[in-house]
């Protein structure tokens, strides 16, 4: 898989320190609110468990799988709930758990769902922001590091559902998805 990689953008322990860095700040935020970490699948995973294990306040874990992507290098505008939440978020604080923010669709649905069913606040925390590919307008909160016009993969990170599993984030080599 290394091959494939163009340039490593964020090593594996930059990465991880960013993301005890940010659970930290969430533990001092959400120190009384039991809050409810949603992460949306499958890019997620290793983000959420990094912060999980980091916060020690009294948090639940929870997934909705929402899909923009369909397997090709940009986003269709087109927002999917593939698996939605089972619990009710009335009254409940949300911690959205993203491992990127792109062009802002994914989490413009997300939030707007999650508000009209009662969450008390919904705040994002994402490890990679990509502002230069914004198209509807969405702040995160809580920004691990802010990356340029890439198309990047690794930390839970795919093209067409491979490198999720690189312990760090890289640009792909053009050639690989250009074939
Ligand atoms: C990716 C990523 C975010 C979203 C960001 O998910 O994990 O959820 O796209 O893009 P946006 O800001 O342009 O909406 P994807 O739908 O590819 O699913 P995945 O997490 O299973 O890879």
């Amino acid at each position: 898989m290394r091959n494939d990689i163009k340039e490593i953008l964020f090593t594996t322990e930059q990465i991880e320190d960013k993301a005890a860095q940010l659970a930290k700040q969430l533990e001092v935020d959400y120190q009384d609110k039991k809050p409810i970490l949603l992460g949306l699948l499958k890019g997620s995973i290793p983000f959420i468990g990094d912060l999980m294990k980091h916060m020690n306040i009294p948090i639940q874990i929870e997934f909705m799988d929402v899909s923009s992507y369909h397997g090709g290098t940009t986003s269709s505008g087109q927002v999917k709930i593939l698996k939605d939440l089972d619990i009710s978020v009335e009254n409940r604080h949300i911690i959205i758990v993203e491992d990127i923010v792109d062009t802002g669709f994914t989490l413009t649905k997300v939030i707007a769902l999650l508000k009209h069913r009662g969450a008390a606040s919904v705040e994002v925390v994402t490890m990679l922001d990509k502002p230069e590919g914004r198209i509807v307008e969405m702040e995160p909160k809580y920004i691990g590091f802010t990356i340029p016009k890439a198309f990047v993969v690794g930390y839970g990170l795919d093209y067409d559902e491979y490198y999720r599993n690189l312990p760090y984030v890289g640009i792909l080599k053009e050639e690989v998805y250009m074939k």
